[in-house]
This record gives C-alpha cells, sequence and structure tokens, in this order.
C-alpha cells in the first residue's frame, strides 16, 4: 500500500506515454493493439489524476518525430484520438475536464482539428482539472514558435515570464513531476522550457501497464524529494 501525503499532490503532472509497441510485440499482437492499450491507460491516468486532485495533466500523444512512422501506424493513432475526442464530446458535460491541444495543428486532418477546436472551446469554462493533449508537438518547435511571435509583436522587453507567455502552457503553472515509462531516460523533445525544474521519474512499466499504482509510486517519490529550485533549504 502506497501511502500519499494529499496535501502535496503535484499541481501539474507531464507524461510521456512510452512503450505501447513493446508491450503489444510481448504480446504477439500488432503495434496498433499496443496504441489502443495505451489509449485506454491515458483514460484511466486522466480520471486517477483528477480524483486524486492533480489540477493539470499534460501528456504527449504525437511527437512532431512521429510521422517518421509508417502510415498505418500513424493513421491509427489518430483513429484512436478521433475515438477519444467524439467520446471527450460526447460526456464533456458530466466530465466537466476542460481539453487543451498544444501543437502545431494544421498537419491534421480538417477533420481531427475541427474535434480539437470544438472540444477546447466547449470546456474551456469547465471549473474541474484540465487535460492537455500534445499532438504533432515537439519542445524545440514551441520554442521557435514563441520567438516568432515574440518577434511579430515588435521583440518588447524580453523576460521569461514575458517569453512563457507565447508558450502553449501561458495560463499554467510548469509541471512538478515529469513521468516516463517504458524503460527510456531521455526528455525526447518534451516541454524543454517547462520542464527545467520538474522532478522526473523513469520507470521500466510499459505504458498499457502504467496504472493507478504507478502513478501513486510516481506521486510518492516526488513527495520523497526536496524541491530546492537551485537554491538552499
Ligand atoms: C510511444 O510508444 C507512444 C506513442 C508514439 C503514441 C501515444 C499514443 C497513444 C497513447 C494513443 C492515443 C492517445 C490518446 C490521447 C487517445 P511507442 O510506440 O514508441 O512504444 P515502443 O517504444 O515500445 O515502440
Amino acid at each position: 500500500m502506497i501511502e500519499l501525503d494529499h496535501n502535496r499532490i503535484p499541481e501539474h503532472i507531464a507524461i510521456i506515454m512510452d512503450g505501447n509497441g513493446r508491450w503489444a510485440k510481448k504480446r504477439g499482437l500488432p503495434r496498433s493493439a499496443g496504441h489502443a492499450a495505451g489509449a485506454e491507460s491515458f483514460r484511466r491516468a486522466a480520471r486517477y489524476c483528477r480524483a486524486i486532485g492533480v489540477e493539470y495533466l499534460t501528456v504527449y500523444a504525437f511527437s512532431t518525430e512521429n510521422w517518421k512512422r509508417p502510415e498505418d501506424e500513424v493513421r491509427g493513432i489518430m483513429g484512436l484520438l478521433r475515438k477519444y475526442l467524439d467520446e471527450a464530446l460526447r460526456d464533456m458535460e458530466k466530465e466537466q475536464t476542460r481539453l487543451r491541444f498544444f501543437g502545431d495543428l494544421s498537419l491534421l486532418t480538417p477533420e481531427l482539428r475541427e474535434l480539437c477546436e470544438r472540444a477546447e472551446e466547449r470546456s474551456k469554462n469547465y471549473p474541474g482539472g484540465q487535460v492537455n493533449i500534445c499532438l504533432n508537438y515537439g519542445g524545440r518547435d514551441e520554442i521557435v514558435r514563441a520567438a516568432k511571435h515574440w518577434a511579430a509583436e515588435g521583440c518588447p522587453e524580453l523576460t521569461e515570464e514575458l517569453f512563457g507567455s507565447y508558450l502553449y502552457t501561458a495560463d499554467m503553472p510548469d509541471p512538478d513531476l515529469l513521468i516516463r515509462p517504458g524503460g527510456e531516460t531521455r526528455i525526447s523533445n518534451y516541454l524543454l522550457w517547462q520542464l527545467a525544474y520538474a522532478e522526473m521519474y523513469f520507470s521500466d512499466v510499459l505504458w498499457p501497464d502504467f496504472d493507478e499504482r504507478e502513478i501513486d509510486r510516481a506521486i510518492a517519490a516526488f513527495q520523497s524529494r526536496d524541491r530546492r529550485y537551485g537554491g538552499v533549504k
């Protein structure tokens, strides 16, 4: 039994949902089955984070590099997103969770883009927690995009705070905790600016198996660490 301090639940958790392919391979299933199980794991994680009071959950669903994957795999992931968005739009009133999408959505099909925009628009005033889905997202791409906005506004006096206001995460706190299941210990171009002070939690458990207990483990590790933000205590 993992004991959590419910007064110190991270306000913002970011997750790199890695290991779907290997999960499927281990079972002799196609990679698409791994992504389907990964999408299920995402739903479960979002429900659980919300239930324990995590205010923001940001997940990496598709990177700017993921287009290099075989066409049918890309199509499969987009299909899962579409299914998720259809359900989210259907259940939105009940769930009261705000949904946001980070990334360059211009490369998605017009249909998928429209679903993302509709979900964002309809949920924007909900009081519940917020789920951010990174789609065709890259950390460097986000920083370049922010720099272009700043330049387009005539290069106003630059501070970290001002620069942060051009990022997708403008109106929210930085992640307190980054979770990467799947055994790799890299950031993979994820939230490069925002992870400056995040605690990192890496696990060998593959994402489809990353259940509530694994999230508790990650939060317990977070709570056992001493965050100093470069200072002393
Ligand atoms: C990484 O695992 C996972 C992805 C590139 C896709 C993540 C997508 C989902 C979880 C499904 C759709 C999402 C939502 C929000 C409905 P991998 O394929 O790189 O695994 P591997 O390293 O074992 O090959």
